[in-house]
């Protein structure tokens, strides 16, 4: 089969390396890719929001399926410009794809399901929101409608804090038109946790759980970044917790999205929050996360390509998807400044460092050839997954070769996984 993935990241090319082990495999073309995807597949100068083009693409190669990374395309309606060509697409359509897109209408399914998640309530007008807030105890949660590349959520701990951060949306518009409407939710206390799960309607199979660490320096501090590094599964995490999630709001999720008439096909991503009350649900994403794939992915035993076929074909309810007990851990390595500005083009060098070794992988995010060169070309460059029997194993493993590779401005986390092992 001729497949066609769509995105630019680590979590793309953690898809293109578990596409690759399919024995259906015919080529494999990225939309637009990096250096890493350039390896395993052949990248295409098409950017993600460029439907026109991309399905002119996918009739011209023969394209059997494609497969679609990111958050805007999905909220903007690719999957639905892919089945009006007739092109087989995994991922979902806009009407489903806005369970991401917007948290208003996100918060409202769950109210109206009355599946756990935080308090909360939601406004277009500034002036309203404002007296709201004032009237909440802190801390306090404002959060931008609509996509905003993950910096639209202020957890707030002081008055200031929050006036600023509802001004910044709603006022400045910091985050354009996303910032339009908010939510004012209730801050929840707890360990997160992501759970995915491979979704077609009413079917549900969930993947191995994750956790994300979301800012950028050691011990949670600083701002919050797409993600610092991740591992599964979580040994320290009671199977009954993760039980409770997927009974309680992950099927139930995907029950009001049929009930709705928005029923979901592709990975649907939990964000949850474990607090005293039970897991409850922080947001939900249309997709697979970033770099939640990349320890994820590496577990599955079975063909993610028959996943994806199976989940277009309505067959997914007959498919036994089976996890390695391996653990991985992933640590990104960034570019100096992130998640501000940074600036891009510095030689990576010892990417050799992971080329012998089966026990670590080299997923990339920003990077780019110049001159026959990989260089950096954005703030999350690469996510370095370590392999092992254990989480300590793992852990070992990615910081073995993740302190081999070196850029100028290089920076990471130095605690991924550190709770585990507590
Ligand atoms: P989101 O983009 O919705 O995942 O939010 C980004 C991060 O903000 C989450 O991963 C949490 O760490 C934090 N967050 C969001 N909502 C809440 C909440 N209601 N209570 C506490 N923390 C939250
Ligand atoms: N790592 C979080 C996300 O992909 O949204």
């Amino acid at each position: 089969m001729n497949i066609l993935v769509i995105g630019r990241g680590g979590r793309e090319h953690a898809i293109i390396w578990s596409l690759k082990k399919s024995a259906k495999i015919k080529q494999i073309y990225c939309a637009p890719g990096n250096a890493g995807t350039a390896q395993l597949a052949e990248n295409v100068d098409i950017g993600e929001l460029e439907f026109a083009r991309l399905v002119k693409f996918a009739q011209d190669k023969a394209i059997d399926l494609v497969v679609v990374g990111p958050d805007d395309p999905l909220a903007a309606g690719i999957v639905d410009e892919f089945e009006a060509a007739k092109i087989p697409v995994y991922g979902p359509r806009k009407n489903a794809a806005e369970i991401e897109g917007s948290k208003i209408f996100m918060k409202d399914l769950l109210r109206k399901y009355n599946i756990p998640t935080a308090k909360y309530e939601t406004f277009t007008d500034y002036a309203a929101a404002s007296a709201y807030l004032r009237q909440q105890p802190l801390p306090i949660v404002i959060k931008a409608d609509g996509l905003a590349a993950g910096k639209g959520v202020a957890v707030c701990f002081t008055r200031e804090e929050a006036d600023r951060a509802l001004e910044e949306t709603m006022v400045d518009k910091s985050f354009g038109a996303a910032g339009d409407k908010v939510v004012i939710e209730e801050f929840l206390e707890g360990q997160e946790m992501s759970i995915l799960a491979f979704v077609d309607g009413e079917t549900v199979r969930v993947m191995s759980p994750a956790q994300d660490h979301k800012q950028v320096f050691d011990n949670d501090k600083g701002p919050n970044t797409g993600g610092m590094g991740t591992y599964s599964p979580l040994p320290h995490i009671a199977q009954s917790i993760i039980d409770d999630s997927i009974e309680n709001i992950i099927k139930p999720t995907a029950r009001a999205m049929v009930s709705e008439g928005r029923p979901f096909r592709g990975v649907l991503f939990a964000g949850l929050m474990i607090t005293k009350d039970g897991p409850k649900t922080i947001e939900f994403n249309a997709r697979f996360g970033d770099p939640e794939t990349q320890v994820v992915l590496p577990r599955l035993k079975s063909d993610l390509l028959e996943i994806f076929l199976a989940s277009i074909n309505g067959t997914l309810h007959e498919l036994d998807i089976t996890w390695s007990s391996e653990a991985a851990v992933c640590v990104v390595l960034a570019s100096g400044g992130y998640p501000g500005s940074y600036p891009k083009g510095f030689p990576i060098e010892g990417l050799e460092a992971a080329d012998n070794s089966t026990d670590a992988l080299i997923f990339h995010a920003g990077t780019a050839v110049k001159d026959g060169q990989v260089v950096t070309n954005g703030g999350r460059v690469l996510g370095i997954v370590g392999l092992g029997s254990d989480i300590a194993e793992a852990r070992t493993r990615a910081y073995e070769t993740a302190d081999r590779i070196t850029f100028k401005g290089k920076q990471n986390r130095t605690d991924i996984a550190a709770k585990a092992l507590l």
